[in-house]
């Protein structure tokens, strides 16, 4: 707690420009209060306004929520509807037809647009050409594509379908793959025969072939590529089918499948405190919701906006700002397929201009990133593109450090545009904290206050809530229509992970460490207070990689601990004993390297450690606890002041602090 107390003095303050508040969707803090104080006065009320105003419902409801089985609430359950339907055919009836809904661009630079009608064509053939396959509601699909309009017309396909998607981050290996195919039980597979990356074609077929033949996956019938490059792959007659010949020929409506509010949309697994992957199971009316919802509220979406965020579609950012957000929003949205360093590290700037992006949503590792890259070569500084078509910049993913927030704020939104930093995670959803555009005052660094309907507060150990200016542990007090459902296939983890009993049981744990201001109560998020580290906005577990590392025949013992860094905001170290002596110069270099590999393969290149200390001994209690305090500052490099009585083998630290 003493930790999470430190917090950043921030005195710049940012007032929301006049000439966007005029027009914004809540035009400034009176209208943000008023609607606050509706849910406060009336919840069910509240949220059952926005869900009829804002989602097409086959079958109406007529429960709002059903707290009787908590913490497993339930949303507009008895009402029906379907994802697809309210992102696509509601577009093609409300005038949005021939409205361009993604500019795609590939990592080569070429451009193609898909208006509704032919994203709505699309998605119906391959929901189509699903069916033939066997593939019907309530099916598991397992996703595991590249950053492409294919990719959301297969999400999109399987939402139609009321079949469960469950999208695999492209840089995964064989291994994590497999595991999450397992897990969910998928019957499908869907995945490309490569991927451009930076120039670059990377195989996922190959790897989705790995993961197949590590066992275990009987039930995966079908394996549907999408063929990206043409390059080579391997064939398994009978299980494997381009998704090119499976739309073929197909018709291009399909009638979507009315399901329960409380249907699973999508499974999308994340890190958490043990080695195994939690997978996140959303709901679809719930879920929809609150996409659509932050859409007009944190991105104040409007009908000619073009929106950009450059998130993976492999992780939620991309499921609820690519996916389903924008599009239920009619919106226009860019896509990238490639990575803001290529050709070179002004692409980003130089797609803006090009596409006149007026909302621009993205990392701050990115941001960190760019930033580093424009001070080093003045040829690709955002002051060289032209970014007066923007309007609204948003951030995502981990905390983002005042300075980087005044260079984007500063140098790509020309200092006219607010910066949205918007706090949330893979189980609520959609934005949490973040500001009104139109509404609220920014300070760096602070995500400012729970949107409307969020009631987010700061408690400490035991469930109290603290004064403000008192760090403590960011919770929120009752169930939203986003949240998370459960851990698939794994209720009581999900109770235990996100309703601990400590806590009094009730109120959701976010995992984060929050301060408010004494003055303005804005919220900042202090980090983790789990063992789930945050690499480039990349929620990595310590126990995953830990585990990953000991079970190459070298490791004897293994942890790991994160360090601050400042492109990643955090940087994976790991702290290892081999079975043999502890290797020096050269073949101490070889060894990081070969086990760096290892890991990549294992869990993949996201999750490879930065640095690699070898030592006789990991520091640890007499008990035989590993003491991670100690590795932190270890591996900040800094000098151990801590209290070391507990600790069994006090000669280790000076070993270990030697890099
Ligand atoms: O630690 C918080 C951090 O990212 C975690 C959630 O990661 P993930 O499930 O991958 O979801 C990403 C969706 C944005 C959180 O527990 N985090 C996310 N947004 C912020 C943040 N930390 C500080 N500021 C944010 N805006």
């Amino acid at each position: 707690m003493k930790m999470i107390e430190s917090h950043l003095q921030e005195h710049r303050i940012f007032l929301p420009p006049s000439e966007f508040s005029s027009v914004a969707a809540v035009r400034g803090m009176d209208a943000y209060h008023a609607l606050c104080e509706e849910a406060e006065r009336d919840y069910e009320g509240f949220w059952a306004r926005h869900a009829h105003e804002l989602l097409h419902w086959h079958k109406p409801f007529t429960k709002v929520l059903d707290e009787s089985n908590a913490p497993f609430y339930t949303w507009f359950e008895d009402g029906e509807l379907n994802a697809s339907y309210n992102c696509l055919d509601r577009n093609l009836q409300n005038g949005n037809a021939d409205k361009v809904a993604i500019v795609f661009e590939a990592d080569d630079g070429t451009v193609t647009r898909f208006t509704y009608r032919e994203l709505h064509a699309r998605v119906c053939r391959f929901a189509n050409g699903l069916k033939t396959r066997g593939i019907k509601k309530g099916d598991r699909v397992v996703i595991y594509m590249p950053m492409s309009v294919e990719c959301v017309v297969a999400m999109q396909a399987c939402a139609r379908l009321g079949a469960t998607h469950s999208v695999v981050f492209g840089g995964f290996s064989a291994k994590s793959l497999h595991e999450r195919i397992t897990d969910v039980g998928a019957v499908a597979l869907i995945t490309a025969d490569e991927q451009m990356r930076g120039g670059k074609a990377l195989s996922l077929k190959a790897i989705a072939d790995d993961a197949l033949a590590l066992g275990g996956c009987e039930a995966v019938e079908n394996v549907i590529v999408y063929c990206r490059t043409g390059g080579n792959v391997g064939w398994t007659e009978g299980r494997d089918h381009w998704m090119q010949d499976l739309c073929a020929n197909q018709p291009d409506t399909c009638e979507a499948e009315p399901v329960s509010a409380e249907h699973p949309l999508f499974v999308l697994y994340t890190s958490g405190s043990t080695g195994k992957p939690k997978g996140v199971q959303h709901s679809t009316g719930g879920y929809l919701l609150w996409a659509r919802m932050t859409m007009k509220w944190t991105f104040d979406i409007k009908p000619d906006d073009i929106f950009w965020c450059t998130a993976d579609i492999g992780w939620v950012t991309g499921h609820t700002y690519i996916a389903y957000g924008p599009l239920a929003a009619g919106a226009t949205q860019v896509l990238f397929e490639g990575i803001p360093t290529y050709p070179d590290a002004g692409r980003f700037w130089d797609m803006i201009a090009r596409h006149k992006v007026n909302i621009f949503y993205t990392a701050p590792t990115a941001i960190r990133a760019l930033i580093k890259a424009a001070e080093a070569d003045e040829n690709i500084h955002p002051k060289q593109y032209d970014l007066s078509s923007l309007r609204l910049l948003g951030t995502a993913g981990e905390p983002i450090n005042p300075e980087a927030w005044m260079w984007y704020h500063t140098n790509v939104g020309g200092g006219r545009c607010p910066v949205a930093d918007t706090f949330w995670q893979t189980e609520t959803g959609g934005h949490m904290i973040a500001p009104l555009p139109g509404a609220t005052s920014l300070v760096p660094g602070s995500c400012t206050l729970p949107l409307p309907g969020i009631m987010a507060a700061i408690v400490d150990e035991t469930g109290q809530e603290v004064p403000h200016g008192n760090g403590g542990i960011l919770v929120i007090k009752r169930p939203w229509p986003s949240m998370i459902r459960t851990i698939w296939g794994d209720p009581a983890r999900f109770k235990k992970s996100y309703f601990p009993e400590e806590l009094g049981g009730k109120l959701y744990l976010a995992g984060d460490g929050s301060i408010r201001d004494k003055d303005t109560a804005y919220f900042t998020i202090m980090g983790r207070i789990d063992d789930v580290l945050n690499v480039s906005g990349h929620r990595m577990g310590t126990m995953e990689i830990e585990s990953a590392l000991v079970s190459n025949p070298l490791v004897a013992e293994a942890a790991v601990v994160g360090r601050p860094d400042d492109t990643t905001g955090e940087a994976i170290c790991a702290f290892v004993v081999l079975k043999r002596a502890r290797p020096e110069g050269d073949e101490s270099h070889r060894i990081a390297a070969e086990l760096r590999s290892w890991v990549g393969r294992e869990i993949g290149p996201i999750a490879k450690p930065k640095e690699i200390r070898f030592g006789d001994n990991l520091p640890k209690t007499r008990s035989g606890k590993i003491m991670r305090r100690l590795l932190r500052s270890l591996a900040k490099g800094e000098h151990i002041t801590q209290d070391i009585s507990t600790l069994e083998n006090p000669g280790i630290l000076e070993q270990l602090s030697q890099s």
